[in-house]
């Protein structure tokens, strides 16, 4: 077997590990559920979730990784031989190809505004109610949006082809400084709008009384999805470590840059929406039908159209690029494919998958094929709140009562001898995280939650 790449630095890993969780999930989804949920209350739960529950589970991803230098199916198999934990991993392929999919197609919907913003389609859009009229025409146009999808996931696969060094690591390093560039040109464009304060009010002041148990399984299964967990993408990536790198710093870092952006994205967000005496509510469409109205009032609102979702665009293909390369650790390691075949074969399936989600706007609108759910809803809904967080519960219970909590420390303590922690205590933490994730499924799968 040929040697295994790894990152060619520390930082080169960082960005792309922060690059796969700083998606969609940051600049689409977490403005919207924080709209819908309350605001600043809603950030708290959020918060508190990442860091009993993400934290360590990205730390658990990465130590399995690190410690196995194999694919999530691979690495199962190595610490755990003929039992059936491998399906652990195994769930996470299935999930990469359920998720990236859809995740394609939102893409491709970024990409076909960047377009119209250049065209300065905007330019019309006074209302928000002509906004979703635009939003509807184009996901209605079966072309317009299989054409984007299949463009968004040739780049994808362009990228993961060149490899771990040349294609991941070298493009995480070109566009991850060029997102938060873009974010912080449109913070500052949102902070000096007048009225902007009701904005930043509403992320920093919590109402309490909007707190209830919803909002916290929302924020659970958000800290999930946005952090790249509960699917092998932190545990593919962990496998390119070498074991000098500090995972528990790392872990830290890839945190921290993932929340902050997120909060930056809400502020330059929900700055532009108060400014313009607009609702904050707006759900998954807010960034559709609200923020196209917005630009064209504000002074440079041409340009920041297209600056807003050129970043989503590029928060997105990082994210996607990582989704893809967990199906392609999987058939390089354990099947012995090449990367290029690989690549040509599981990015052509994934956008035939994704192609009736991209339909689900258009001609396949009233096929709802399971709970009164379009395709593309079905496929948001399985993996957003079943299967990201049975594999992580799976991966608490995996270390925690298999592998073991002093296996685990050893993980983190190589790179990083000074790392302390009794193994009793770090059962203590994997099993709060688990129970946690465990509420939310089970709240989940009786209807209680969202
Ligand atoms: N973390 C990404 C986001 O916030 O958009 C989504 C994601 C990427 C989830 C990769 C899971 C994954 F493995």
């Amino acid at each position: 077997m040929s040697e295994r790449e790894h990152w060619g630095s520390r930082t080169g890993f960082i960005l792309a590990a922060a690059g796969s969780a700083i998606g969609l999930g940051n600049i689409w989804k977490f403005p919207f559920i924080t709209g819908m949920y309350g605001g600043a209350a809603f950030v708290l739960a959020y918060l508190i979730c990442i860091a009993l529950v993400g934290f360590p589970v990205m730390l658990i991803e990465f130590a399995i990784g690190r410690r196995t230098q194999r694919n999530p199916v691979g690495a199962f198999k190595a610490l755990a031989p003929g039992t059936p934990w491998f399906m652990v991993g195994g769930l996470g392929v299935v999930a990469v190809f359920v998720i990236l999919s859809y995740y394609s197609v939102v893409a491709g919907w970024t990409l076909g505004y960047i377009f119209a913003a250049i065209s300065g389609a905007f330019h019309n859009l006074a209302e928000p109610s002509q906004a979703k009229d635009y939003f509807e025409n184009f996901g209605a146009d079966p072309f317009k949006t299989i054409i984007c999808h299949l463009f968004f996931m040739a780049l994808v696969s362009f990228v993961v082809i060149k490899g771990v060094k040349k294609g991941i690591e070298k493009w995480s390093k070109i566009l991850m400084p060029l997102l938060l560039v873009i974010l912080v040109v449109l913070m500052i464009r949102g902070l000096t709008l007048p009225g902007a304060e009701d904005g930043v009010n509403f992320l920093v002041k919590p109402d309490f009384s909007k707190l209830n148990g919803n909002t916290i399984l929302v924020a659970l299964g958000h800290a999930f999805f946005t952090l790249s967990l509960g699917m092998g993408a932190m545990i593919t990536y962990g496998s390119y470590l070498s074991r000098k790198e500090n995972l528990l710093s790392s872990a830290v870092i890839i945190v921290f840059l993932d929340t902050f952006i997120a909060l930056m994205a809400g502020i330059a967000i929900f700055t532009a929406v108060f400014a313009h005496g607009l609702a904050p509510d707006g759900g998954p469409a807010l960034i559709f039908h609200v923020l196209p109205t917005v630009f064209p009032h504000i002074p440079g609102g041409y340009f920041f159209g297209i600056l807003f979702f050129l970043l989503l665009f590029i928060a997105a293909i990082t994210s996607g690029i990582s989704l893809l390369e967990v199906v392609i650790a999987y058939f390089t390691d354990e099947k012995g494919w090449s990367r290029k075949t690989a690549v040509i074969v599981f990015g052509g399936l994934v956008f035939l998958v994704g192609v009736p989600s991209a339909l689900s706007t258009g001609p396949l609108a009233d096929w709802k094929i399971f709970f009164g759910m379009t395709f593309f809803d079905f496929m948001d809904y399985m993996s957003f709140k079943y299967m990201l967080p049975l594999g992580g519960f799976l991966m608490c219970i995996f270390v925690g009562y298999y592998w073991g909590a002093k296996e685990f420390i050893d993980e983190i303590k190589s790179g990083n001898p000074a790392f302390s922690l009794r193994p009793v205590a770090a059962m203590v933490l994997i099993t709060i995280a688990g129970i946690l994730i465990l509420i939310t499924l089970v709240t989940g799968i009786l209807g209680v939650g969202a």
